[in-house]
């Protein structure tokens, strides 16, 4: 077969507006970014405590380097389990208020391996209409039959679930606050219908933890419902400044997962350096609430001058903000005209969101600077005069 296949799919990919290019990144993850050869006000990373390049995280990986190399050399069921992964392991069980936890190499491997560990034929799985692709993923490899319920809804959570009545089992599933919208899942209320018609509960904390709770452990520690929720899925590559994954529950819920999931048993562990990190990130959430503090007023100003403006920023109480443009072809002709300006606000396109509701997703970090706020809230003062119309030309 010829590689004239691959320039067809292109040109049908550009042909929709929805072709996508990377950009260089030539420094470090701060609120600026040497984005493409320039210095750019950062409104795109999920570095949201802006820890991923603090000195202490740094110091650990080199320190787990020296002491234990640099590669894990195999999968953790063969030679790859190291001191570090079982000492995260019960740092994070602590952190998450749960008996135990098991390491992930990324939130996308969680997702699809748990799922699809966890539910199979004959079961249901009851999924919000806005969950992340690796959970819908999961849900797809699973082979259960999947309940899609509208984003958030509790009276179509409910109506699926007295569908699903009759199934062997059934486990809701939910991000707690949403990658691309920035709000926040209705999850007092999820817990109660999950017990009233029971169901397991999953939730993915990638946005939530680091940024909720006391102490940075996330929604669910927030509404004080760790017992009440078996499953809490959660990533290390964002708050928490490094990489990798994470499931905190029971024991035998971690012991399932070592046994049957395909993600965690047929793939090499994270390298030393990376469980080290992560290990210095959760001492830094827990112990400095100042970084919370720092990126809640950030938030709190960023919103109000981009309210002020006039924009509609949707429900977020995160530090994820989405400027909903609609059309994909004009949502990137706007992210041009900022980053020509100097502010790096991503647009985001189906597949990833819903057609029609194509945004920028602005995400603020407790490192961005009052100044840094001010100069991008000029630029979006700026381009709102000439915004409508935008020329995609
Ligand atoms: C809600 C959610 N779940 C899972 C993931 C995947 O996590 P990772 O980047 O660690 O693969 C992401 C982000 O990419 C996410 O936003």
């Amino acid at each position: 077969m010829r590689a004239d296949f691959f320039a067809a799919e292109l040109q049908s990919v550009k042909d929709a507006g929805l072709y996508r290019q990377l950009h260089l990144v030539g420094g470090d993850q701060g609120p600026t970014l040497m984005l493409d050869g320039r210095e750019v006000i950062n409104f795109s990373s999920n570095n949201y405590l802006g820890i991923a390049n603090h000195p202490a995280l740094a110091a650990a990986a080199k320190a787990a380097i020296d002491r234990y190399g640099c590669g894990s050399g195999a999968s953790r069921l063969i030679s790859g389990n190291m001191t570090l992964h079982e000492e995260l392991e019960t740092k994070i069980a602590q952190f998450k208020n749960t008996e135990a936890a098991l390491v992930f190499n990324s939130g996308f491997q969680a997702n699809v391996g748990i799922l699809s560990t966890l539910a199979g034929d004959g079961d249901v799985i009851l999924s919000d209409s806005l969950n992340h692709a690796s959970i819908i993923d999961g849900c797809r490899l699973s082979k259960a039959k999947t309940l899609v319920y509208t984003h958030c809804d509790l009276n179509e959570l409910e109506a699926c679930l007295k569908q699903a009545a009759s199934a062997r089992r059934r486990l809701i599933v939910t991000e707690t606050i949403f990658s691309m919208d920035g709000d926040e899942a209705p999850l007092v209320g999820i817990v109660e219908l999950a017990e009233k018609y029971d169901a397991m509960v999953m939730v993915d904390e990638a946005h939530g933890t680091g940024v909720f709770g006391a102490n940075g452990a996330g929604v669910v520690a927030k509404l004080g419902l760790a017992p009440r929720v078996l499953i809490q899925m959660g990533t290390l590559g964002k708050a928490l400044g490094g990489f990798g994954a994470y499931v905190a529950g029971d024991r035998a819920l971690c012991d399932l997962l070592i046994n049957r999931c395909r993600s965690f048993i047929f793939t090499t562990s994270l390298p030393p350096a990376v469980m080290a990190m992560a290990l210095a990130a959760i001492d830094l959430v827990q112990n400095e609430p100042h970084r919370r503090d720092a990126l809640r007023q950030n938030c709190q100003k960023l919103k109000e001058g981009l309210s002020l403006l006039g924009f509609e920023l949707g429900r977020s109480n995160s530090p994820i903000l989405p400027l909903i443009v609609g059309d994909a072809a004009r949502c990137m002709a706007l992210s041009a005209v900022l980053l020509g300006r100097g502010v790096f606000a991503q647009g985001i396109r189906p597949p990833t969101v819903p057609a029609g509701t194509s945004r920028l997703r602005i995400t603020v970090m407790a490192t961005h600077s009052a100044v840094q706020i001010d100069r991008a809230l000029n630029v979006f003062e700026e381009v709102k005069r000439q915004w409508p119309p935008i020329t995609t030309s």
